[in-house]
């Protein structure tokens, strides 16, 4: 090759690779703040209810169930207080399988039977993001275990999906609304199994906190109860500002605000992947 074709060529790789140039802790920084939410329940709220940045990710929400009585950890790096002195694998085994390196279940409030779905190399960046966060003390109360309970499988969760196929924007939507474990909140909860075989999307749940009650909407292409007649323009909104195809401000627990975070191609696949929920009155 002559030396000016040379320079062009290397001219192209670097510019190949500026496009690729999310590395696996912005990648992790961006799946935890946005899609998975792991804020909304492992970061404290102050007295507002707003959560303490400063104290990102060092414990948050009580979970005071007839079955557990469990604190979201500190997921920080602290040695202590946290999960500084876990491996790489030990994080990565606790997110897919729920348990520790003690040995010991987590309660089935963490999400973890969706997070089973997640791709290799979300697991790494995930993993990596966690190790490079600032380390907080802070000792979060042990959890009380009342019954030895296990989460409902999720089917989707259990169809492993490349990073390959993620260009088609239904496997990218069915894959982030895996993760975002939407349907955990959108399905009915019956003898403490979620109804993923009748009800996927049918809504209904009930969320008892500060904010008083709210139920979870039905989410299926239904045109009756669903969101088969709500515009796209609607369903975003809701998403990602948290307004409701009537108009309504919505109450937590749905992490909105984390969702507003999401790309705009996220945003259009979740939503492209909702309309082939099928219909549930
Ligand atoms: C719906 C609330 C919720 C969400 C969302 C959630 N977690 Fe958790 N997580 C918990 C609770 C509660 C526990 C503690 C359960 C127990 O003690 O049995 C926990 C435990 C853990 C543990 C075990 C730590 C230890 O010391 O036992 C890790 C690691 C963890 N979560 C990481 C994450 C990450 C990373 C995310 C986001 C990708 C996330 N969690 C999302 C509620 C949640
Ligand atoms: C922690 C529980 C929870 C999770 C997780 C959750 N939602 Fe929700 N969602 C709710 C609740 C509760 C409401 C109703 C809130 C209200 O009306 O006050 C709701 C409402 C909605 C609405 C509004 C429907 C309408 O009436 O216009 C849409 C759309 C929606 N969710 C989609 C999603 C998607 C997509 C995901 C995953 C990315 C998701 N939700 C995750 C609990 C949840």
């Amino acid at each position: 090759m002559k030396r000016l074709e040379l320079l062009v060529a290397v001219a192209l790789i670097a510019q190949v690779s500026l496009a690729w140039a999310e590395t696996p802790v912005e990648r992790g920084a961006y799946l935890t703040s946005s899609i998975m939410a792991c804020g909304n329940c492992h970061t404290p709220r102050g007295p507002d209810g707003a959560p303490q940045m400063d104290k990102q990710f060092s414990g948050g929400m009580r979970f005071d169930t007839p079955g557990f009585d469990v604190t979201a950890s500190n997921i920080t790096p602290d040695a202590e207080t946290g999960i500084g002195a876990w491996s790489e694998a030990d994080i990565r085994k606790l997110l897919t399988t729920g348990t520790r390196p003690n040995g010991v279940q987590v309660a089935p409030i963490m999400p973890y039977n969706f997070y089973q779905g997640l791709t290799s190399s979300d697991l790494d960046a995930i993993t990596a993001y966690l190790k490079s966060i600032p380390a907080v003390k802070n000792q979060v109360p042990g959890p009380v275990y009342k019954t030895h309970l296990l989460p409902t499988p999720y089917p989707d969760a259990q169809k492993p999906v490349t990073d390959a196929a993620m260009s088609d924007p239904l496997v990218r939507g069915r894959y982030l609304a895996t993760i975002g474990h939407c349907m955990e909140c959108h399905t009915p909860l019956a003898q403490g199994r979620l109804q993923f075989d009748t009800g996927m999307g049918k809504g209904g749940r009930q969320f008892d906190g500060p904010w008083g009650i709210s139920t979870s909407a039905n989410i299926t292409s239904s045109k009756v109860s669903g969101i088969g007649n709500v515009s796209d323009a609607d369903i975003k909104r809701a998403i990602t500002e948290g307004i409701a195809r009537d108009g309504h401000r919505m109450k937590p627990p749905m992490g909105y605000s984390a969702y507003a975070r999401l790309s705009e191609q996220d945003v259009n696949a979740l939503v492209a992947w909702l309309r082939t929920v099928p219909p549930i009155e």
